[in-house]
Order: C-alpha cells, then sequence, then structure tokens
C-alpha cells in the first residue's frame, strides 16, 4: 500500500501524536480513533472555498449520516458550517448542543409527521420535500403549528456518476426525489409554489457517494441550473437556493485516486457562474453536505488480533475482536480498505490475508486478500479511513457493544462517545 502514515522510535503506528498501541490499551479495542486536525482541514478548507468562489454567498452543511454524535455538531458549529440530518434522532442530537436550527437541512424519503413536526417546530431552515404526499403532509402541520415552512425539492438530475449502485441516488431509478425528465420535478416546484404555509426557497440535488470524477458534477450543476431557468420561464418565479448535495471522493485503498476539493469547487463554481450570466440568472445561495470526505480519512479503527488460522493453500484468517458490528461497509458493499498492525508499523507488509470479524457469520469479514504484516494472537490491527459510515452504520448484532470514539489531536486523546456496556445492551429490554 503506498499510504503514508507516521510511526515513532518504537515501530508504532501514530495517530494525531499519539502512540496507536497506547492508545488501544488506555481504551481497550475495537476503537475508532479520529484524528481532530484532519476533520478541521477539511470543514476550513470547503469554507474558505465558498468565500473564495462564491463570495461567501453559501453554507457547507456537514452531512452527519457520516459520523454522528454531540461533538461533531460543535465543531461544525464552530468552525460556522450548517449540518445536514436524515432522522429525528440526528436532529436531537444537533439540537441537544445547541445547533442553530436554520443551518440544518432535514432530509429523508419517508419523514414521519412526527419527524416534520419536530422540524418545523424547532425551526430548522430547510425541509428538503422527497414527495408529493409529504408535502402535504408539512403544509397541514405547518398551518396547525401556525409557522411557515420552508422547503426545498429534491431532484434527481439523471445523472450516473458511476458509483456503486448501493450508494448511487442521482438516476432516475431511486427512491430519492423527483425526476427532471418525466416534468415530475416541475409540477411539485408549481404544486409547492401553490400550497400555503409552505415556502419554496430552492432545489436540492445528490447524484451519489464516494466519486472520484469531476464531470458527474460539473454535468449536474448545469443541470439544475438550466432547471432553476426553466422554473423562471414557467412560473416567474426564481429560486433563492441550490444544494448540490455531498458525495466527493476519499481515499481508502491505492485504487482511489483523490479530487482536490478547491478544483472541484473552482470547476463547480465556473459553471454556476457561467450558467447564471448565459441564462440571466441571480446566482444562487449554494449549499453542499460533504459527509465522507469531512470525517472519512480522520478516522481508523483499532482491533486487537486473536484467532490466526491457516487454510493450506488456501487463505489465511486473521480474526479481530471487532466486525460488521463496528464496520458494516465489507459485508454491505464488499467495501475496501487499507490494514496496517500498529505495533509492527515498521516491518514490511508481506502476507496476503482474510482479516475476519468475531460475528456469527460467514461473510463478516473485514477485507479479503490484504497485506498484511505477520499477524499474531496480541497484535493491533490498525484499519484506515474508517471514519465516515462505520460509527454511525455500527449495531449491536450479536449483542457486541459499539467501540467509543475517542479524538486524538497534538499527542492527546479524549473521549467523545462512551463505550457501550451490557447494562446498555439490557436498558430497554422488559
Ligand atoms: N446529502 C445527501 C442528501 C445524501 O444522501 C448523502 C449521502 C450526502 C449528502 C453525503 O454524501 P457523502 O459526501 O458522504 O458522500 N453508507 C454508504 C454511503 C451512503 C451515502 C448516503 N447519502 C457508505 O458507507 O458508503
Amino acid at each position: 500500500m503506498n499510504r503514508k502514515f507516521e510511526t515513532n522510535s518504537k515501530g508504532h503506528l501514530v495517530l494525531g501524536g499519539v502512540d496507536a498501541v497506547e492508545l488501544a490499551k488506555e481504551y481497550g479495542t475495537p476503537l475508532y480513533v479520529m484524528e481532530e486536525n484532519t476533520i478541521l482541514s477539511a470543514m476550513r478548507e470547503y469554507k474558505a472555498s465558498v468565500d473564495r468562489f462564491y463570495n461567501g454567498n453559501g453554507l457547507i452543511c456537514f452531512a452527519s449520516k457520516a459520523f454522528s454524535c454531540k461533538e461533531i455538531y460543535r465543531i461544525a458549529m464552530r468552525e460556522g458550517l450548517g449540518t445536514d440530518v436524515v432522522s429525528g434522532g440526528e436532529l436531537y442530537t444537533a439540537l441537544s448542543v445547541g445547533f442553530p436550527a436554520e443551518k440544518i437541512c432535514f432530509h429523508g424519503n419517508n419523514k414521519s409527521d412526527k419527524e416534520l413536526e419536530y422540524a418545523v417546530t424547532s425551526g430548522v431552515g430547510r425541509i428538503v420535500v422527497d414527495n408529493a404526499e409529504e408535502l402535504e403532509r408539512l403544509s397541514k402541520i405547518a398551518k396547525k403549528l401556525g409557522k411557515t415552512a420552508p422547503v426545498m425539492i429534491r431532484v434527481k438530475p439523471g445523472v450516473d456518476a458511476h458509483t456503486h449502485n448501493f450508494i448511487m441516488t442521482g438516476q432516475i431509478d431511486s427512491k430519492f426525489g423527483f425526476a427532471l425528465e418525466t416534468g415530475e420535478a416541475m409540477d411539485i416546484v408549481k404544486k409547492t409554489l401553490d400550497t400555503p404555509d409552505v415556502r419554496l426557497v430552492g432545489i436540492h440535488c445528490h447524484i451519489g457517494s464516494q466519486i472520484h470524477e469531476m464531470l458527474p458534477f460539473t454535468e449536474t450543476a448545469k443541470i439544475m441550473m438550466k432547471f432553476i431557468a426553466d422554473v423562471k420561464k414557467e412560473t416567474g418565479a426564481e429560486l433563492d437556493e441550490l444544494n448540490l448535495g455531498g458525495g466527493f471522493g476519499i481515499i481508502y485503498t491505492d485504487e482511489d485516486k483523490r479530487i482536490e476539493y478547491l478544483s472541484y469547487m473552482e470547476a463547480v463554481s465556473k459553471v454556476i457562474h457561467e450558467c447564471a450570466d448565459s441564462m440571466k440568472l441571480k446566482l444562487p445561495f449554494i449549499l453542499m453536505e460533504p459527509g465522507r470526505s469531512i470525517v472519512g480519512e480522520a478516522g481508523t479503527t483499532l482491533y486487537t488480533v486473536g484467532a490466526v488460522k491457516t487454510i493450506p493453500k488456501i487463505r489465511t484468517y486473521v480474526s479481530v475482536d471487532g466486525g460488521m458490528f463496528d464496520n458494516p461497509r465489507y459485508i454491505l458493499y464488499g467495501a475496501k480498505y487499507d490494514f496496517l498492525l500498529a505495533n509492527k508499523a515498521d516491518k514490511p507488509a508481506d502476507r496476503k490475508v482474510t482479516v475476519a470479524g468475531k460475528c456469527c457469520e460467514s461473510g463478516d469479514l473485514l477485507g479479503e486478500n490484504v497485506e498484511l504484516g505477520n499477524a499474531e494472537s496480541g497484535d493491533i490491527c490498525a484499519v484506515f479511513s474508517t471514519g465516515a459510515y462505520n460509527y454511525s452504520m455500527s449495531s449491536n448484532y450479536n449483542r457486541n457493544v459499539i467501540p467509543p470514539v475517542v479524538f486524538v489531536k497534538d499527542g492527546k486523546s479524549r473521549v467523545v462517545v462512551k463505550p457501550q456496556t451490557y447494562e446498555d445492551l439490557v436498558r430497554n429490554d422488559i
């Protein structure tokens, strides 16, 4: 693997200035470790590019489905970001630390009345409407609460972003949003303009996740601007806001190539400015919802190696004390990761092994045919780029407890999510 990582004089992996083996000793394993400076620089880079390319006329909303806990909302809030939430639970967590409601976008293809009421009562800045029936429910709820609900419409721009099928949401056959080419999107825009107790602020799209090419993003920007122009032509209404979603790819393994956010921001903003000029539109307020690219590479999961089983002529299974309950991305998507023995970080990774989880399920693997050093029981195995969609997708399968999350920065560590306990597991059992 070509990944660069830091080691110390003991030959141990170092994360955020802290010896990873010491972290494992202090907090136990499995352990989610997040490098805070990586998160901060990604947030700052995004924010600075909004200032630079849109004159500050925009908002970066951290897509908290990638990683949701109180501390990340505090950090996003301090850094002047907004956030995207997709459930009452995420909304509750954000509001519980005083996140400004007007900087929250509320998403979901099937929001309940309870969630809509919660969003309207809390004064959420943008509710992204995903279907016609939801618009009607929202209008009734807003009326009942004596409020006007700010609405964005989720549009399917029909862009194929060449990504994994499970995480591709922009194409026409998707449970999310309204299609452009069928006229559905225009119909709902008109309907929203005529619906009482809601206020149409703009349109939203999200074309998929872990995208490494620029073209799908610039094409989408063009399509969305053209739609704003069409809406103006057909209804006379000029929409104020355009939300371009998230989806920027990160580095998991050598197979991935990085899009520099700055060049992405520059290319997309160029399209938006050109379209605004040629279509005689005002420049919309731009929202973006990066999730993975803010937290993904910040995260490393540490495990302890237990059983090492070699099946002659077939493969070696290196079993660790975590698995699909802390990282379901291999079993769900066949996701690939880089692995390293944190206590032997200076030794060559000269074997190919299968890293297995501890769940009672043959498919519970973390990686197949991955490069690793000579793994022995008691070694600490690190898996990189696990900051996004790992903790947030964890579960209690097999009644395993969800590991704690520790932030590391400038040689210091602190717990931001405490470990679950067995008592937590039975807390709601009758
Ligand atoms: N905005 C919307 C409306 C979204 O649906 C998503 C992701 C994002 C923003 C953030 O996308 P990001 O920048 O993180 O790519 N569990 C999958 C990823 C699912 C993504 C769902 N939506 C995974 O582990 O790869």
